[in-house]
């Protein structure tokens, strides 16, 4: 059974346990802890490896105040319970808005949580659904992507979206619906997705988006911009 974790800590362990006199079971309690706590970080770190996600934003660098999402709904979205529930969330808003950073602070969040994420862009996913298909695996790849608590795909609406990948995107939507939850950020409103995919599909996909889904709208201008132009984008040239 190796117990990489318990044996790691053993040496220090069991002389603390000499020199105190620990009761056996003390002693076994403790490292099999080691153990359980040494797995679930691993576990941690690999999934949230194969999340993929894009910069590793997380809410230690988000400012709630910042925002335009209102405050109820951010705290109310952090604890996660729309994720148990497998509710939808749709970002929807202008450029630069904070809507991908947020979105990626609750997917940290949520492998904190033990919960599984896999984070697409509407190009990665189309990739994956498309390397499936040459062989035929397709509902495997999409199954494999189900597996996820948290399937995230970001930035829709910035290019032009093509049929195979407004098929993806339909496939992987009808294949969570009801059993895991979807995360999408955008720069257009759902009802607006049919002007950048073709309406049979986009009006299919997002009724079944919708469905179960907390629509959040951010507003204002760009905080890129904001940063930009108040000089806190860069660090100054020596
Ligand atoms: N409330 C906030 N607190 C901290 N940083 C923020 C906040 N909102 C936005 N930012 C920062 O502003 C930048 C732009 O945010 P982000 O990439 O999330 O925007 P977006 O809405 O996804 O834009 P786009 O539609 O262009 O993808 C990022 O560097 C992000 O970290
Ligand atoms: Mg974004």
């Amino acid at each position: 059974m190796r117990f990489p974790y318990a044996r790691k800590a053993a040496p220090e362990v069991l002389a603390t346990a000499r020199a105190q006199r620990w009761d056996p079971a003390e002693v076994v309690r403790v490292l099999l802890h080691e153990e359980v706590v040494g797995r679930d970080s691993a576990t941690r770190r690999n999934r949230r490896k194969s999340a993929g996600f894009p910069s590793g934003k997380t809410f230690s660098s988000w400012r709630g105040e910042d925002s335009t999402i209102s405050q109820a709904t951010q705290n109310a979205l952090m604890t996660l319970e729309w994720v148990n529930r497998t509710e939808n969330l749709v970002i929807a808003g202008p450029s630069g808005t904070g809507k991908s950073h947020f979105a990626e602070a609750l997917s940290h969040l949520a492998i904190e949580k033990d919960l599984r994420v896999a984070w697409f862009t509407l190009e990665s996913l189309s990739a994956t659904v498309g390397r499936a298909k040459i062989d035929g695996s397709v509902s495997r790849a999409i199954g494999r992507i189900c597996r996820s608590d948290v399937i995230v795909i970001d930035d829709i609406g910035l290019l032009p979206v093509s049929h195979e990948t407004s098929e993806a995107f339909y496939r992987v939507v009808d294949a969570a619906y009801e059993r895991r939850s979807v995360a999408v950020t955008s720069n257009i409103h759902p009802s607006g997705f049919d002007t950048i995919m073709p309406k049979t599909l986009a009006t299919a996909t997002v009724d079944r988006l919708m469905h179960h889904a907390h629509l959040v709208e951010t507003s204002g201008d760009s905080h890129r911009l904001a940063e930009a132009l108040s000089g806190r984008g860069v660090i100054p040239l020596t």
